[in-house]
């Protein structure tokens, strides 16, 4: 095949093209009135379509960027390509044979259309060994493990490279396949001696262009002697550019445009197994990180009547790399962060794992409940935080507040204010107030650092001095634990003194066992005189009372703060508000037998 294209086809190529066909492979394109059709253009970013095409006239028109043609120079722009690799890629389209002058020879001209012949006729071969008898069984096993039956293998096109250095080598070579194109085409590279296969005893995924065609592969280890990294992919080639390609776009494209809504999963088991559970928007990237380039695709297929209004929802194995990506939500420019999501497994279950474990409806649920990623963003920073105490709080709430700040959609601002609110498990007007410039120092709810003064500090200390000098009086005491001290240095010096409870009948050895700071403590408070100076039974026990119920209101307004955080219909939180119900009824009765207030 050598020489010029002929005039004759080349018009007749022109001319039978459809280019809003041609166009609507790259394009979602919408009717603009007198005949006339739109979408996002595809060479400039933009948000409202600007780009037109007549398809009486055999036209397109940017009025954005300017750029315009016919279908010929359409195909040449969008996919990079010389004239005559556009004319050939049109004529293929149509099943059209063209025919060439004579005596000229072309050079390279045909490179696009012979690649994609030798991955066409690769990914045949891999899915014919997959159905061989002997080493293919790894494979078939593999796809079984994972869910896959053969149906759902043939679907996808699933195959399997041979345990053997030129196998597909060998074969496309007989179909008269030189090394320099199967080498060009990613398919075969040098070895010591000669060629050998690329892939070689893997299970492989054909890798499609949005418009259908086979341009690489995905190739996952099947053998644990096999020391290459457990996906190969096919590296870049004319045909194969990772960052411009999606694994499974070929075929969600149509229901990405139809639902406005794209899923981008991990893997290509996962592209697999979102399918299979009817989230048919799935798609994957190969092998590298999820890019512009990857978002400018989807967007022109996401494009609504006069904009881009469609949900781009990412999947996670809730694994830190995808929070992290997350947390750049605040960095970026934000142009399209209102319309991500982010959905996440929380048992760290990726969507082929999860529809195994718990089948398709599983799967189908992990992308019903996305939340949106300045929401995922700002509460994977609130995971760092223990927001049962209130200096958890304040600090996560100095962390997250400024995060609102960085909101570029200043509408979305209050909403996150009064979401990050219930989150924290605190005042709106607090959040509000560390938002509007700069989180003024402040408590929060409860505190555990309590002022030496306080009247809580003192009414603890009351308690551990009647128990160190009467405490046969209050049997009660032995009711308390620890945590029912705010104050850290009385907290330790009860686990003490509850530790070696028979001490009390010789203080001199509790002191003498006890650490050092403790001992002075423990002789402080034996020589201090108590507030009463006539301590009695009933006395001892009503001030125990109130020391439990000051505890109490203090675990319940915890509690309280994180039943704020709770979704009502989540798992936790039946338990936990029927734990508060208790502990109010327990603050009740304490609050009956202590003195009240009036105490201290
Ligand atoms: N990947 C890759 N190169 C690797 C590992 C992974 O390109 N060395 C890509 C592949 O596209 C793969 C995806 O990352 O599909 C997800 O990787 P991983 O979660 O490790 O694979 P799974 O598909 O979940 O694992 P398995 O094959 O065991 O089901
Ligand atoms: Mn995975």
């Amino acid at each position: 095949m050598a020489g010029r294209i002929r005039e004759d086809d080349v018009s007749h190529v022109r001319h039978a093209s459809r280019i809003d066909d041609v166009v609507g492979d790259y394009v979602q394109l919408k009717n603009a009135g007198g005949g006339q059709k739109k979408g996002l253009c595809p060479f400039h970013d933009e948000k409202s379509p600007s780009f037109h095409v007549t398809p009486s006239k055999g036209f397109y028109h940017c009025f954005g960027c300017q750029t315009g043609g016919d279908v010929i120079s359409f195909v040449m722009k969008i996919e990079h390509m010389s004239f005559t690799e556009a004319v050939e890629r049109l004529a293929d389209r149509m099943n059209y044979q063209l025919t060439y002058d004579e005596g000229q020879t072309r050079t390279g001209g045909s490179d696009r259309k012979r690649l994609l012949e030798a991955n066409r006729l690769a990914a045949l071969f891999y899915q014919e060994q997959l159905q061989q008898a002997g080493p293919a069984q790894v494979g078939r096993e593999f796809l079984q493990s994972r869910g896959f039956d053969k149906s759902a293998a043939a679907k996808f096109g699933v195959g399997y490279a041979p345990d053997e250095w030129d196998a597909l080598s060998k074969h496309l070579k007989s179909r008269g396949f030189s090394d320099g194109e199967l080498e060009l085409a990613g398919l075969t590279k040098p070895g010591q001696r000669g060629y050998i296969d690329r892939f070689r005893n893997r299970l492989v995924w054909p890798i499609h262009e949005i418009s259908g065609d086979v341009v690489g592969f995905g190739a996952r280890r099947l053998s644990e002697a096999d020391t290459g990294p457990k996906y190969l992919n096919t590296p870049e080639t004319p045909i194969y550019k990772k960052s411009a390609l999606l694994y499974g776009l070929e075929m969600a494209k149509k229901e990405i445009a139809k639902k406005r809504q794209v899923v981008v999963v991990e893997g290509y088991t996962d592209v697999m197994a979102a399918h299979l559970s009817g989230i048919e928007t799935a798609v994957a990237t190969c092998g590298t990180a999820f890019g512009d380039e990857h978002i400018r695709i989807l967007r022109r297929l996401l494009m609504d009547d006069d904009a881009f209004r469609g949900e781009v929802i990412f999947t996670f194995d809730g694994d830190e790399a995808g929070q992290k990506a997350a947390l750049r939500a605040f960095d970026d420019d934000q142009k399209f962060v209102s319309q991500t999501f982010v959905a996440v497994e929380e048992q760290g279950l990726d969507p082929c794992e999860l529809r195994i474990k718990d089948g398709d409806a599983a799967v189908r649920d992990l992308i019903a409940r996305r939340v949106p990623l300045f929401e995922f963003a700002m509460k994977s920073k609130l995971k760092l935080f223990n927001l049962t105490t209130a200096e958890g709080r304040v600090s996560a709430l100095k962390e997250c507040a400024p995060l609102i700040n960085k909101i570029r959609d200043r509408a979305l601002r209050p909403e996150y204010v009064r979401s990050l609110a219930g989150w924290i498990g605190v005042d709106i007007e607090l959040v509000r107030e560390a938002v509007g410039g700069g989180a003024r120092e402040r408590s929060i709810g409860p505190s555990h650092a309590t002022e030496k003064s306080s009247p809580t500090y003192l009414l603890e200390r009351e308690v551990l001095k009647s128990i160190v000098q009467f405490s046969e009086l209050a049997l009660s005491w032995q009711e308390l634990t620890p945590d029912d001290f705010a104050d850290p240095e009385l907290h330790n010096l009860f686990q003490v003194i509850r530790e070696k409870k028979e001490g009390l009948a010789s203080l001199s050895n509790l002191v003498a066992d006890a650490p050092p700071e403790l001992a002075a403590l423990i002789t402080e408070l034996t020589v201090e005189p108590m507030r009463v100076t006539e301590p009695t039974s009933h006395f001892m026990e009503s001030l125990i009372a109130r020391l439990r119920e000051v505890s109490v209101t203090r675990k319940i307004s915890e509690l309280k703060s994180s039943l704020q955080r709770l979704d009502p219909e989540s798992t936790d939180y039946a338990p936990a508000f029927a734990e508060l119900i208790g502990l109010e009824a327990l603050r009740r009765s304490l609050h009956e037998k202590g003195l009240g207030e009036a105490l201290l």
